[in-house]
């Protein structure tokens, strides 16, 4: 056994499980742990709050000219044993789940300038590997040499009825329909946007969880870390 870290990149598609993976193999090898989805979602959330995002238009100008002014990190909770998102010092954690942010974030994470100042952070964050991030550009932009990357993936429907579920079981009200749309129209915005297109590194493996335990799937991504760790 050695102790050298590696970085874990998990890329995919909205709501298919890549937080919950990530999360779970970065406590097991007591690494960090990195949401960068969560990040464009504060920006996101900065944006609404500024009044710059109005009927899905971003005023991108005004936006890239305020990114200066915006500072995001993540603290550990230990209540909760996860890490909350924090925006100029203030805890967004939830804010950044509701539908108006996730309703406005793709158009925002297609600015290319909000996107540069993103992964500035983000390989700041991982310089020192021991990381595992999660988003849709981790393996082919932001960390191109991570010695693991995984591509997952799940049906829009079932990704459609986790994110319902977990939303109902925070008390609120939605509709199944309405968050198909959302997450269909994410993987189109996400694939097809031309600042980092959401896209499988040539060296990704793919992980198609649609039927797949939390267990099975920790189990497989364990052996595969443990395999690059050389264990
Ligand atoms: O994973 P998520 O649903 O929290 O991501 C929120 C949005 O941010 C989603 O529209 C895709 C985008 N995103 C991105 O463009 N690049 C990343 N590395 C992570 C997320």
């Amino acid at each position: 056994m050695t102790n050298h870290k590696i970085v874990v990149a998990i890329d995919g598609h909205s709501s298919c499980g890549k937080s919950t993976i990530a999360k779970a193999v970065a406590a097991r090898f007591g690494y960090i742990f990195i949401d960068s989805g969560a990040m464009y979602r504060a920006v996101t959330l900065f944006a609404l709050r500024k009044q710059l995002i109005s009927e899905g238009l971003v005023k991108v100008q005004e936006l890239i000219d305020l990114l200066p002014t915006i500072q995001i990190d993540f603290r550990y909770n230990a209540e909760k044993q996860k890490s909350d998102t924090f925006l100029n010092g203030e805890n967004v954690e939830d804010e950044i789940r509701q539908l108006p942010v996730s309703q406005n974030v793709s158009p925002v994470a297609a600015i290319a300038e909000v996107r540069a100042a993103m992964v500035r952070l983000q390989q700041e964050m991982g310089k020192d590997k021991g990381i595992v991030m999660d988003g849709r550009d981790i393996g082919t932009v932001v960390f191109p040499d991570a010695e693991l990357k995984l591509f997952v993936t799940a049906s829009a429907e079932i990704r459609a009825q986790r994110r319902f579920d977990e939303l109902t079981a925070k008390g609120e009200t939605v509709s199944y329909e309405e968050i198909l749309q959302n997450v269909q129209e994410r993987d189109h915005i996400d694939s097809t946007r031309e600042a980092s297109p959401l896209r499988k590194a040539d060296d990704a493996l793919v992980l198609d969880n649609s039927y797949l335990t939390r267990e099975e799937q920790l189990d497989w991504v364990i052996e595969k870390v443990k395999e690059r760790l050389g264990w």
